[in-house]
């Protein structure tokens, strides 16, 4: 085992006024986690909000995104200086999100880091983030990143190592200070638990009788994962990964797996080439994209046909016990717990609403609109996992994604769903049109708009219906009479002025009516949308940046 020389050392701070952990951690700007003991604050910050982790055990890992190395060498020499008995960090500096969340649950470790900023893009001119999961594997829960927020506004100094830096690129135990840094694998936890959970024979044998797969890892960190996972353990053809070397600035790209930032995935799954699955995953591989030969998945369709069909793997064989979806998302997913007569929880957007359900064992399936989907294996949303699930259900129904997706919309009715973002509008705008719509709320119900009639309208709070806290204002829904929805709430995840999303939901029972283009099925509530929320006047935009 290697020793660093190393002596612990206390250095004086002042308060940054912005850490404040948004949906997903704290993300900024590159340039402002570089700032003079910006990150250490954070840190110190996050290990003054915990208790009890002297000598235990911290996974740490990222996107690999720039400044992950820089800033894992610091959150290892915070934690070695703060008690940790032992830190696992993945080779390179490299865990993707699910992975981490598997391997503190492996490892039983009391929490772990992970460096990233998940689909944002990456570079000194781009964004960077940063942020904790507790020891069920999950994100911390608002309790936590309040605490870790007060502290950082009151913070006065912290404690860290002084040690050279650890050899990231090599396997094995470092001791740094009263600590064992361990160098892991970051997939083979990862590959054993996707392995329990799938039929990987089945798999391997549809790509052996020709199937054919095009995943691309957006030149970020599910690369070395999903070549171990479909090209080596399932013989898909070489090639079937592309983009698979994580680089530091996603190679220029966006690494968001949707119809913007992949859309020669979608251009590809049209054209007469088209393989028999195309998908992708985001910059810290939990968001997946699926679409199949001339069939685009949306998110909510595939959370819906998931929990429809989880029970053809062998890690859900005996049924799933509820399933879970953030209030934005359509309510596809409803119709199949209802015929299924299983629990159906909605919570307010973010992946941590999901973890006291799914500890308590009441759901095993969760999904967001957002490309999330994931299941009780670990605590965080995991994009090759629902690659693998539309893997092991095609193996298993022996037919084709188009298929499979016309077949569920003629038995549950098809959800006609999108959702419009206005990015980087001016805060002080985006904040009075909630405002806006919040003094509106109870003149709505019972107003016309063409031949639509408003049923209910409302600002989303959230009871966690197993330790009873309370999440208010978690975004507006209109609810009409026919089943339509429109939901505004403003991103918590943006780094440059405020981004607002429209939620756009119409439900269509009648097959003969299933083939419409999305926009044009939903072409009378964009304009609701516009006229409820006067979009335009308040963010000075007459159409929205991004069409999901
Ligand atoms: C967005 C998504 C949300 C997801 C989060 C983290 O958050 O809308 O579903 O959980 O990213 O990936 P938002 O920017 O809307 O707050
Ligand atoms: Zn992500």
């Amino acid at each position: 085992m290697t020793i660093l020389l190393s002596e612990i050392r206390t250095v004086a701070t002042k308060p940054y006024p912005d850490q404040r952990p948004g949906t997903s951690g704290l993300r900024k700007k590159t340039k402002i986690f570089q700032q003079p003991h910006y990150l250490a604050n954070f840190v110190q910050s996050i290990f003054a909000a915990l208790e009890g982790f002297k000598g235990k055990t911290l996974v740490v890992g990222g996107d690999g995104r720039f400044f992950n190395r820089e800033a894992i060498q610091i959150v290892i020499r915070m934690a070695a200086a703060n008690g940790f008995g032992e830190i696992l960090v993945g080779r390179g500096g490299i865990l993707s999100t699910p992975a981490a969340s598997a391997v503190i649950r492996a490892e039983q470790a009391f929490g772990g880091i992970v460096l990233s900023a998940s689909h944002n893009p990456g570079g000194p001119e781009a964004d960077f983030g940063i942020k904790y999961n507790i020891s069920n594997g999950g994100p911390a829960p608002e309790k936590i990143t309040e605490a870790i927020f007060a502290h950082s506004g009151t913070i006065q100094s912290y404690k860290i190592i002084e040690a050279p830096d650890v050899d990231l690129d090599r396997l094995g135990e470092t001791r740094v200070g009263g600590a064992i840094v361990r160098i892991i694998d970051p997939v083979a936890v990862y590959l054993a638990l996707m392995e329990s959970l799938f039929d990987f024979p089945a798999i391997a044998q549809i790509f052996k009788d020709g199937f054919t797969l095009k995943f691309d890892a957006m030149s970020a960190v599910t690369g070395p994962y999903a070549k171990a996972i479909f090209e080596d353990a399932l013989g898909a053809a070489k090639g079937s990964v592309i983009n698979g070397e994580p680089l530091p600035d996603f190679g220029g790209h966006h690494p968001d797996p949707n119809l913007v930032h992949a859309r020669h995935l979608l251009d590809l799954a049209m054209s007469d080439a088209a393989p028999d699955l195309c998908a992708a995953s985001d910059g810290d591989g939990d968001r997946n994209l699926i679409i199949g030969r001339g069939q685009f998945v949306t998110p909510s369709d595939s959370l819906a046909i998931i929990a429809a069909n989880a029970h053809l793997a062998p890690g859900y064989r005996s049924g799933i016990a509820g399933v879970a979806r953030s209030m934005p998302t359509s309510r596809a997913a409803d119709r199949v717990a209802e015929k299924l007569k299983i629990g159906m929880y909605e919570t307010p957007t973010g992946w941590k609403f999901f973890g006291n359900l799914l500890d308590a064992g009441r759901v095993t399936i969760c999904g967001e609109e957002s490309a999330g989907a994931g299941s009780n294996h670990v605590r965080e949303k995991d994009g090759l996992w629902a690659v693998l699930m539309w893997l092991n259900i095609l193996a298993a129904r022996k037919t084709g994604v188009k298929e499979i997706v016309r077949a569920h919309w003629a038995e549950f009715g098809r959800h006609y769903y999108s959702r419009h973002d206005y990015e980087e509008v001016a805060s002080e705008g985006a904040e009075a049109l909630i405002a806006n719509l919040r003094a509106k709320l109870p003149g709505l119900p019972g107003q016309g708009f063409g031949a639509l009639k408003v049923e209910a309208a409302d600002d989303f709070a959230y009871t966690d219906p197993v330790d009873a806290s309370v999440s208010e204002k978690q975004g507006i829904r209109v609810l009409f009479t026919e089943g339509s929805r429109i939901v505004y709430r403003l991103s918590g995840t943006g780094t440059a002025g405020a981004t607002l999303r429209v939620y756009i939901e119409r439900y269509e029972p009648d097959p003969a009516k299933h083939e419409l283009e999305t926009q044009e099925a939903l072409a009378d509530l964009i304009a609701c949308a516009e006229k409820i929320a006067e979009i335009s006047r308040y963010t000075g935009r007459d159409k929205p940046s991004v069409i999901t």
